[in-house]
């Protein structure tokens, strides 16, 4: 994959952002499997207090580890109108729910407020530009492996990593994950590290029109489709000032062959049990910002097409 420059630093104060490093206040929206499994990391350093901004009420968190189950038990808020003004708010929602979580904003966030959005795509600030100025707002690329098995009950596979631009507001974040163990890297290339997974992630939409998971790019035809759909991405990418090279689509290829057959992605997971999907900030966001690049996207475009058609009303087949 693209190597983009990683570093884990400790925190500095810079003009202008207002450290919070010490006894902060954090809330989480969104307590899935990143947000939940994240409130519970947080929980356990005595340097903060959390609470969670939940749609869904559940008593206490509970996360399987690879390493043993946490157990925490923040404050949980489900109305926004109940939320106060934190240091940190870490958004965790998906990325189709940005209306209901903007509510949660207009109360958590103050004049020195800082809120981290981990979710997927490339377009972190633009989702909440309107809720505070973007200096403070730090985009998250995420990799924790993690799944709800109910609300507070979360699974995470394996420890987990996340990527965030360097600079003040991203040398803080590191710093809140500082005695945790889920890795937090601050690089100079966001760009390249968020578009080379959206590489990745804009494939997903392949499994879920044919309903199978990666043990389809074993064959020929799927694999070029999945190299067209990425060639796409690159190109939109470059535009968008990624350094995303050409060999990019040939490892993405490659990472489905290498791993397991009966690997699930997630946009494939919620198209099978008939949720929302994340389609727009997987290939949807691809055909938009090619269209203001003048780059054709059409494999991305008809992918988008199809599976939105896929998802809508089922019509019964006439005799
Ligand atoms: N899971 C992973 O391993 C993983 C890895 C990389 C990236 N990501 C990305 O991380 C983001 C979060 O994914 P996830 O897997 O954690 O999703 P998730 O498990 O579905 O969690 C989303 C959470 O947001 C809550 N929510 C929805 N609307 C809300 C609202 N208005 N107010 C408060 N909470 C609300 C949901 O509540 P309910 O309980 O009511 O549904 C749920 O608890 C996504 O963009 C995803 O693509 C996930």
């Amino acid at each position: 994959m693209q190597t983009a420059k990683f570093r884990k630093r400790p925190a500095r104060a810079l003009i202008g952002i207002t450290m919070h490093n010490a006894n902060s206040n954090i809330t989480v929206v969104g307590p899935g499997a990143v947000g939940g499994t994240l409130a519970a990391f947080l929980s356990q350093d005595s340097r903060f207090q959390v609470s969670i901004g939940a749609r869904t009420a559940f008593e206490r968190l509970v996360i399987e580890t690879a390493d043993g189950m946490i157990e925490a038990k923040p404050i949980l808020f489900t109305d926004p109108a109940q939320a106060h003004v934190a240091d940190w708010v870490l958004v965790a929602t998906k990325a189709y729910d940005v209306v209901a979580t903007r509510r949660w904003l207009a109360n958590l966030v103050g004049p020195a407020t800082m809120v981290a959005v981990l979710q997927n795509g490339v377009e972190h600030l633009a989702r909440f530009a309107d809720a505070l100025p973007t200096e403070r707002i730090v985009p998250v690329v995420v990799d924790v492996s993690a799944e709800r098995l109910a609300p507070g009950h979360i699974r995470q596979r394996r420890s987990g990593t996340m990527v965030v631009p360097a600079g003040s507001a991203g040398e803080q974040f590191v710093a809140l994950f500082a005695r945790s163990p889920i890795h937090v890297f601050a690089t100079d290339d966001f760009a390249t590290v968020a578009w080379t997974k959206l590489a990745s992630n804009c494939t997903g939409v392949v499994n879920a029109l044919v309903r199978k998971p990666a043990g389809i790019a074993a064959g020929d035809d799927i694999a070029d489709l999945i190299r067209m759909l990425v060639r796409e991405c690159v190109l939109v990418g470059r535009a968008e000032g990624a350094t995303l090279d050409d060999g990019l689509p040939d490892r993405v290829v490659e990472n489905y062959r290498r791993g397991p057959p009966d690997t699930v992605n997630s946009l494939y997971a919620d198209f099978a049990a008939g949720r929302p999907m994340e389609l727009d900030a997987r290939n949807g966001v691809i055909v938009r910002l090619g269209a203001r690049h003048n780059i054709p996207t059409p494999i991305n475009a008809l992918m988008v097409t199809l599976l939105e058609a896929a998802s809508s009303i089922a019509f019964p087949l006439s005799a």
